[in-house]
């Protein structure tokens, strides 16, 4: 657990699912995750880490990802619409990234060739590109993988 000021970053619990979901439909309003896929990754998915940022108690943020064995991949990350632009989004990269780094080689994630912002912030930490993934969000809409080296 990471605590600053108020800011909080720890593993994911079901009662931070709801405030989450919140966050991800606004994120994602083209195909966003259902609850049922939150609790699924929670409850039933052993590969899945995630993490839940909060400021004052109050959830603004999360990041999922699957380790499989040396092999990290990010599956979903937001910030609270009201809260972005403020560096959150790079606090929690870093701090997931510093647990991935523990046990994994590498990092991936796929993203969305005109999320600049997103692809802005992966760069940062040095994530580059290998690749496309067609229609990996549905007809016409390719995915860029992106990846670095942990270690
Ligand atoms: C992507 C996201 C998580 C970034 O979180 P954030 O808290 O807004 O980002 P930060 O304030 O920490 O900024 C981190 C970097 O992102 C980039 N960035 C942030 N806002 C940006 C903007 N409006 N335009 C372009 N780049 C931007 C910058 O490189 C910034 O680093 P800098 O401040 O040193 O220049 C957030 O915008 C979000 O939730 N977006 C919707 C969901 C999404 O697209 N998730 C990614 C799916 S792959």
């Amino acid at each position: 657990m990471a605590e600053q000021s108020g800011l909080t970053i720890r593993k994911m619990l079901l009662e931070d699912v709801p405030a989450i979901y919140e966050i991800e439909q606004k994120a994602f309003p083209s195909g966003s995750w259902n609850l049922d896929a939150f609790y699924h990754e929670l409850e039933k998915n052993e590969f899945a880490h995630y993490f839940t940022m909060l400021q004052d108690n109050k959830v603004i943020g999360y990041l999922g990802m699957w380790i499989v064995i040396d092999q990290a991949q990010i599956t979903t990350v937001a910030i609270d619409e009201a809260m972005r632009g403020k560096g959150y989004g790079k606090l929690l990269l870093e701090y997931v990234m510093n647990y991935a780094r523990l046990t994994c080689e590498m990092m991936s994630l796929e993203v969305r060739e005109e999320n600049l912002t997103a692809r802005r912030l992966y760069e940062s930490f040095g994530f580059t590109y290998g690749g496309v993934r067609r229609d990996y969000y549905g007809p016409n809409q390719d995915a860029k993988v992106m990846w670095v080296k942990l270690k």
